[in-house]
């Protein structure tokens, strides 16, 4: 007999940092019930910004949603929103009806709708759920992380969820896709990003943020985390800004990274700080070594970013001023694709396969609304058309001014190539940053997901919104 483990809207209340840890009834459950009403809501994100947001049962970003790998979950969905939108369950392998992608694997549910997703999450990591209908529910506010817990992972002795998320401008969306927005990029100093920015570039496609947000607040008003001296804490941290990379620090400790977008890298690594593309995830790890308290800051040159910080402390620490990290990436030794994979110098990629594609991302001149991929928008964009066991190899060259956040749904790939140099180690993930002016990546994947159609995107909403999406299809 199935038993159902229900699992309360009340949840939600524990959205913000600590992982709300299933009940044992729960973790016995064959099945674990949600339910998710997305909803409007007025969101006072800091001092003077109230932003006309949508949520998912009340909370900002949504509940941590978690099972044990190998659990089945049903999701009761319903839209209380006023315009079409759909969950989509960002890096999982499921049946291609539950992918959740408006016009693509189902009807987007219209205002006062509902809809059952019922699946096994899988594979196990840190993965997350946000709308996938167009319009701009996801911008304001439709997303959550998602949580499968590995058996097989070390046991943390303390956990948290790190969401990262800003409050866009309204009007600065709109003149982000029409490519005419005066927003200024906010790469941080020393970043890469900043040092390839060609003096005098136009660029009309950033957005505007008008608050900066972890766990739905801003510093200093962030829920601190409490951790206690000699504890190993895991974090699982996820940027969930829709247009813009944020660097990573705590101040006072490097940290140990171990999952990319949830997947376990073949050889972990310690950095000082992350570098994370919109949607990626990582899973870090650091050591309580003495009392104290910390700020773990996103960083960038936007200067109102102070307030996407959230502080760590030990015990009695709480009104003592935290340590925070120095504001300039310059010497600072962050995560690079390179760094986690090791290069192989003078190894060319191996790039044998039964399909290949090649696609160049183009498009987003100054004043423009089209995104492309070899010079075509979605609906037209070449699609990639496989059969059950195809080895897959997919390589792209980047000639935009912009770094771009590619995802596939419904797979996990290896990264095995970057900016020409092939990787020791490729990178399990479900989106790579390709970086601007002539960056290539290759992935690497098989295709053995369930049949049906599965989007590849950049996950930048203005260039996703303006035509650089294709598909993989099966059959
Ligand atoms: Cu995070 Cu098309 O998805
Ligand atoms: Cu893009």
């Amino acid at each position: 007999m199935r038993r159902s483990a229900f699992v309360r809207d009340g949840l939600a209340a524990l959205s913000a940092a600590a992982i709300p840890t299933l009940s044992s009834r729960a973790s016995a459950a064959d099945v674990v019930d949600y339910v998710l009403t997305a909803a409007p809501m007025q969101f006072s994100a800091a001092p003077g910004v109230n932003a006309s947001s949508l949520a998912y049962n009340g909370t900002l970003p949504g509940p941590v949603l978690r099972v044990m790998h190998g659990q089945r979950v049903r999701v009761r969905y319903h839209n209380r929103t006023a315009e079409p939108t759909t969950v989509h369950w960002h890096g999982m392998i499921l049946p291609n009806a539950m992918d959740g992608v408006a016009g693509v694997t189902q009807p987007a549910v219209p205002p006062g709708g509902s809809f059952v997703y019922e699946f096994v999450p899988a594979p196990a990591g840190t993965r997350w759920y946000h709308d996938h209908a167009p319009g701009l529910a996801v911008m304001r506010g439709l997303f959550g992380m998602f949580v499968v817990e590995d058996p097989r992972d070390e046991r943390a002795d303390a956990e948290f969820a790190i969401v990262l998320h800003d409050i866009p401008r309204p009007s600065s969306i709109e003149a982000a896709m029409r490519g005419v927005s005066d927003a200024p990029m906010v790469d941080p100093l020393g970043s890469p990003e900043l040092k390839e920015m060609r003096p005098n570039d136009r660029m009309g496609d950033e957005v505007a943020y008008v608050a900066h947000c972890i766990n739905g607040a801003c510093y200093p008003k962030t829920a601190p985390l409490r951790v206690n001296v000699g504890q190993r804490v895991r974090l699982r941290i996820l940027n969930a800004n829709q247009t813009q990379t944020r660097y990573v620090r705590l101040a006072g400790h490097r940290l140990h990274v171990t999952h990319s977008d949830g997947n376990r890298l073949p050889r972990p690594l310690d950095v000082d700080a992350l570098r994370i593309g919109v949607a990626e995830r990582y899973d870090a790890w650091f050591e309580v070594r003495k009392a104290g308290s910390w700020l773990l800051q996103g960083l960038s040159s936007d200067p109102l970013v102070y307030e996407q910080a959230v502080v760590v402390h030990t015990p009695g620490m709480e009104n003592a001023t935290p340590e925070a990290s120095t504001e300039t990436l310059e010497g600072v030794d962050f995560l690079t694709y390179e760094k986690a994979g090791g290069v192989m110098h003078g190894r060319s990629v191996n790039t044998a396969a039964t399909v290949s594609k090649y696609y160049v991302l183009s498009g987003g001149e100054y004043a423009s609304s089209r995104w492309s991929m070899n010079h075509k928008i979605w609906p037209n964009t070449e699609k990639i058309h496989v059969r059950h066991g195809d080895e897959v190899v997919v390589r792209f060259k980047n000639t935009t001014d912009m770094d771009h956040p590619m995802h596939l749904h419904g797979h996990v790939f290896d990264v095995v190539e970057i900016d020409g140099r092939a990787l020791r180690f490729p990178l399990p993930k479900d989106v790579s940053l390709v970086r601007a002016y002539g960056g290539t990546v290759t992935w690497r994947f098989r295709a053995d997901s369930p049949p049906g159609r599965w989007l590849l995107h950049c996950h930048n909403q203005i260039h996703m919104m303006d035509g650089m999406m294709t598909e993989v299809v099966y059959g």
